[in-house]
């Protein structure tokens, strides 16, 4: 079978995680909330088997982690010492011609030929003089025209009118601004010429030069080479007529200008972009019945702030020793520019954060640990360690606080991108929220006696980026036979067990037998307690398991009539317990069922 192309995958991807409950667009029956995702009964529960696994390995299974919940508001004070009141903008860009908005580092580089246009006028004759023209359209004696407003469209047509009505030589224009504009130039001269009504006269005097609209803002076109100066002229038009010009007639500012790698026009249509100005991406609120400059709080962009803003008062409950660490998983907020790429880049969305305290000679050396602690991390849950990588931010783009950053990297369909940061913040925070709140947090150490602010190292991951991520490497598809064993295109999601959102499928062969249905429901109610299970009784078993494989349940438990110890009384109370990704099927004894699951969903 041919692979799908990348973005063929993506489409699949997308559409698969609406159509089996994964996520949903928010609000969509609305018109839907754009950057905001809702998440179904599937995706809830791949969701938190990410979290629970990530609280499992990064808390519980440690004793130098503790765990906390902040609150979402978040005081401006602490957003203000943190730099993020100030500085936490992405430059923004918009489109002069669809008013579009782009993150400006964002957009890709382009070359090509640069088309600039001083100013335009329109073509079409002002008001007065359309009236005047449906009046000659229609018979004089007896005008029908009686719209008020006359479009450009119905100035055209009601000018031809008269050319065929009065057999005048003038020929008649296509489309083109400037075609038209030389048609009303001639129908004008003509009715001047012998004026048969003052409405003619009106016309003709109407329809000049002086009293036409001019728009005179310049505007660049790109046209990108192989592509025509007309692309360029049609996209001025454009630009024109959104100023208010019916039928712009555009002035060329020469000459062309050979432009390689710039980033100033909009990639979709090449219209010229405004210059890059900062925008905050946080969302600011109010909080109490009154709305002033006292009121202000954000929705928290990170969880980071909230473990530094109650480092002392942790440090004081939990008793712990450096190096120790804080742990949090919550939502986070930023009005991001531009969305994109499904739940990638979302408004709203998860993080989970650890904040690493140590002294300061030991930050790189948790630096270099916690990158390898990570990478584990991802192929425990089902992510093959090369299609992760790991990017060294370069000093120039780091923060101008952290000492190393790594950015681990997973290579989506639409592109290999950040799935996690691990950075060396220093005391860059800590000491921030010292100096601001004039509160101490320092740590003080009882061997040495020496009071200092803490270093932190910080591995800070989205959870819906790693749910994507692990959508994106689950999806696959094969070849199966179905009920009749005709081969047929089978989709699966190939989690790992661990993370996968129905662990097990149980199924009676036959929905009719009341031996069976009853058994199948023993074996779900045995399961419960420890695993998520889902029964199905309907359709051919064959159909049954497809549906659980296109969900990822990577067990399959189907209670037959040997189970009923019809055939063999030694099978009695045995079912076979089928493997998603081999379709393998071995018999198990029911009572075996629990613990042989929990061993292969550890
Ligand atoms: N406390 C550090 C911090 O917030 P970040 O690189 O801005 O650093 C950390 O964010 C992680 O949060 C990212 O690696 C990504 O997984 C996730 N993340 C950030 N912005 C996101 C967004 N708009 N949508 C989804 N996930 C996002």
């Amino acid at each position: 079978m041919s692979a799908p192309s990348d973005t063929q995958r993506m489409e699949k991807i997308v559409s698969l995680c609406k159509r089996r409950g994964f996520v949903f667009q928010s609000s969509e029956i609305y018109g839907g909330l754009n950057g905001v995702w809702d998440y179904g009964p599937l995706g809830v529960e791949l969701k938190r088997n990410v979290k629970d696994y990530w609280w499992r390995v990064m808390v519980h299974e440690r004793d130098d982690v503790v765990g906390m919940d902040g609150s979402i508001l978040a005081h401006p004070a602490a957003l203000k010492a943190s730099g993020h009141v100030e500085g936490f903008s992405d430059p923004m860009v918009d489109c002069r011609l669809t008013n579009q908005r782009f993150r400006a580092d964002q957009i890709p580089l382009q070359s090509g030929t640069i088309f600039t246009y001083e100013s335009a006028r329109d073509a079409a004759p002002s008001g007065r003089a359309l009236q005047a023209l449906a009046h000659v359209a229609e018979t004089d004696a007896e005008p029908k025209f009686n719209k008020t407003a006359i479009t450009s469209s119905d100035a055209l047509d009601l000018a031809k009118r008269i050319v065929e009505r009065r057999k005048l030589s003038v020929s008649l224009p296509k489309a083109d601004p400037e075609a038209i504009e030389l048609f009303f130039s001639h129908l004008g001269d003509l009715l001047r010429q012998h004026p048969k009504s003052h409405w003619e006269e009106e016309f003709a005097s109407g329809y000049s030069v002086p009293k036409r609209a001019i728009c005179k803002d310049a505007f660049s076109v790109l046209v990108r080479p192989g592509e025509s100066e007309l692309k360029a002229k049609k996209t001025a038009q454009a630009f024109y007529q959104k100023r208010g010009l019916n039928l712009p007639v555009v002035v060329p500012l020469p000459p062309p200008k050979e432009v390689k790698e710039t980033r100033q026009f909009n990639p979709e249509n090449g219209a010229e972009l405004t210059l890059p100005r900062p925008f905050n991406l946080m969302f600011k609120t109010s909080v109490g019945a009154t709305e002033d400059e006292s009121s202000i709080a954000y929705l928290r962009p990170e969880t980071a702030q909230s473990i530094f803003v109650q480092f002392k008062n942790i440090l004081e409950v939990s008793r712990k020793k450096l190096p120790f660490g804080i742990a949090q998983v919550g939502k986070a907020f930023r009005n991001e520019i531009n969305p994109r790429n499904f739940t990638f880049r979302s408004r709203e969305f998860e993080q989970m954060e650890l904040e690493y305290f140590c002294r300061a000679e030991e930050g790189m050396k948790w630096l270099e640990y916690w990158k390898e602690e990570r990478l584990k991390f991802y192929e425990n849950i089902g992510i093959a360690r090369d299609k992760l990588h790991v990017f060294t931010v370069p000093d120039e783009e780091r923060a101008f606080y952290s000492k190393g950053t790594y950015d681990i990297e997973y290579e989506f369909p639409f592109g290999r991108q950040e799935l996690e940061g691990v950075a060396y913040r220093t005391d860059y925070d800590l000491s921030q929220h010292q100096k601001a709140s004039g509160k101490s947090l320092e740590y003080f150490d009882e061997e040495t006696k020496q009071r200092f602010v803490p270093h932190v190292v910080e591995p800070s991951v989205g959870v819906d980026r790693t749910v994507l991520a692990l959508i994106c490497e689950a999806y696959s598809e094969d070849h199966a036979p179905d009920e009749k064993g005709k081969m047929e295109t089978r989709v699966v999601l190939r989690f790992h067990p661990r993370v996968a959102p129905v662990k097990c499928g149980v199924f009676p062969l036959l929905r009719n037998n009341p031996q069976l249905v009853a058994k199948a429901k023993e074996v779900v109610a045995l399961l419960r307690p420890h695993m998520t299970v889902f029964y199905d009784e309907s359709g051919a078993i064959g159909r049954r398991y497809r549906r659980q494989d296109e969900i990822g349940t990577p067990f399959g438990i189907t209670v037959d009539f040997e189970t009923l110890g019809e055939k063999d009384p030694a099978l009695r109370d045995t079912v076979t317990l089928r493997d998603r990704d081999s379709m393998k099927q071995e018999r198990v004894a029911i009572q075996d069922l629990p613990a042989i699951l929990r061993e292969r969903l550890a």
